[in-house]
């Protein structure tokens, strides 16, 4: 068994995928959840899909004293960091909850670290950070401008990643990793596991798929005059397992002291812009379902066109998203039969 891995919102979507990646690769994982945004019955999956059942604390990482005591439980060596709230407009509405649930349960994680002695810290990031870059800076590298964030969301994304940043320049003897992630999709090959949205979802994919099994009436393409090949917005879809196991590799390089840097930075994504047309044919040729959907208005905020480069990742890391974007798709609609036939939606 290689070292303890503390995964925090580990039963959430990247999170529970991660916590199997990092099982099958030999890791020990720790589990810490508040619950706040998906259930503890996602740890049973993660048993039924590697065979071992990952310990689970039931967390805040708000409560500094409840974290302290998962570290003085186990041997931590490393952690991945997910747990935050992730609702752009929620964001809007309130702020200070964003603020202070992001900010934080990093803060506390930083200052628990060097106590005990955890040498690295992954940490969940977004390509939001980059805002919509300039034409002729897309695909958009990992040195590309950071812009003013459009949500509080976005904006606790860039904040913390200045105090890993802050907190390593002062001394702190601890490695970071910051993960750019671009569209995460998809669900687990078993559907064990999956994106389980709240309430109506705000996401493509989500949205999609159960437009597609009827629980919605159809799917709106938010705009089509985009200046863009087709008119809807580009995206870089990365598959949530391809995801997963770039925090395998992440986590390794920082475990056998491979970083060149005390803090790394890695775009992670498939380095590939889809529209939001190319993207419904896939799903339709995929599955062979027809999917309802309508032209309507802009959303407002949205980005018109973005997808990484990602040679970084692919030639540093080692890694590389290597899933057909059918695949992902078929995935996604496996797991939305598979909630279906559960009774679950
Ligand atoms: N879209 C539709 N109809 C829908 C939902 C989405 O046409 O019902 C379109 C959007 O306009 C966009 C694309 O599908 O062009 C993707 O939209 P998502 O909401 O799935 O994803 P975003 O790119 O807007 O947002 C995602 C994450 C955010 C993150 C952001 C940038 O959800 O958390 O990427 O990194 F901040």
């Amino acid at each position: 068994m290689k070292e303890t891995i503390l995964v925090t919102g580990g039963t959430g979507f990247i999170g529970s995928h991660t916590t199997v990646e990092l099982q099958q690769a030999g890791y020990n994982v720790v589990i810490v959840d508040n619950l706040s945004n998906s259930n503890a019955t996602v740890v049973d999956g993660i048993e039924k899909i590697t065979g071992t059942r990952p310990a689970f604390e039931h967390v805040d990482c708000l409560d500094y004293e409840k974290l302290e005591g998962v570290f003085q439980k186990y041997d931590i060596k490393g952690i991945i960091h997910f747990a935050a709230s992730k609702a752009v407009g929620e964001s809007v509405e309130k702020p200070l909850l964003y603020y202070r649930n992001n900010i934080v349960s990093l803060v506390n994680l930083l200052e628990l670290m060097p106590k005990y002695n955890v040498k690295g810290i992954i940490f969940s990031s977004s390509c939001t950070v980059y805002g919509q870059p300039d034409a002729e800076n897309l695909p958009v590298t990992e040195s590309a401008p950071i812009k003013k964030a459009e949500s509080p969301y976005g904006n606790t994304k860039q904040i913390n990643e200045e105090i890993i940043q802050d907190t390593i320049k002062s001394g702190s003897p601890i490695k970071s990793i910051i993960l750019r992630y671009f569209n995460p999709i998809g669900s687990h090959p078993t559907s064990i596991i999956g994106e389980m949205p709240n309430g109506v979802p705000m996401n493509l994919i989500p949205y999609l798929t159960q437009a597609a099994i009827g629980i919605r009436e159809c799917l709106t393409v938010f705009g089509n005059d985009y200046n863009t090949p087709d008119g809807s917005c580009i995206r870089d879809y990365i598959y949530v397992v391809d995801l997963a196991k770039a925090h395998v590799a992440a986590m390794a390089r920082i475990l056998d002291g491979k970083s060149e840097d005390d803090v790394e930075i890695f775009n992670i994504g498939t380095g590939h812009g889809i529209s939001v047309f190319e993207l419904i044919n896939s799903f339709e040729r995929a599955t062979g379902v027809k999917l309802p959907y309508k032209v309507g208005p802009r959303r407002g905020g949205d980005i018109e066109a973005i997808w990484g480069n990602v040679d970084k990742a692919n030639n540093v890391l080692g890694w590389k998203a290597d899933t057909p974007l059918d695949d992902i798709l078929l995935s996604a609609w496996n797991w939305q039969k598979h909630l279906r036939e559960a009774g679950i939606q």
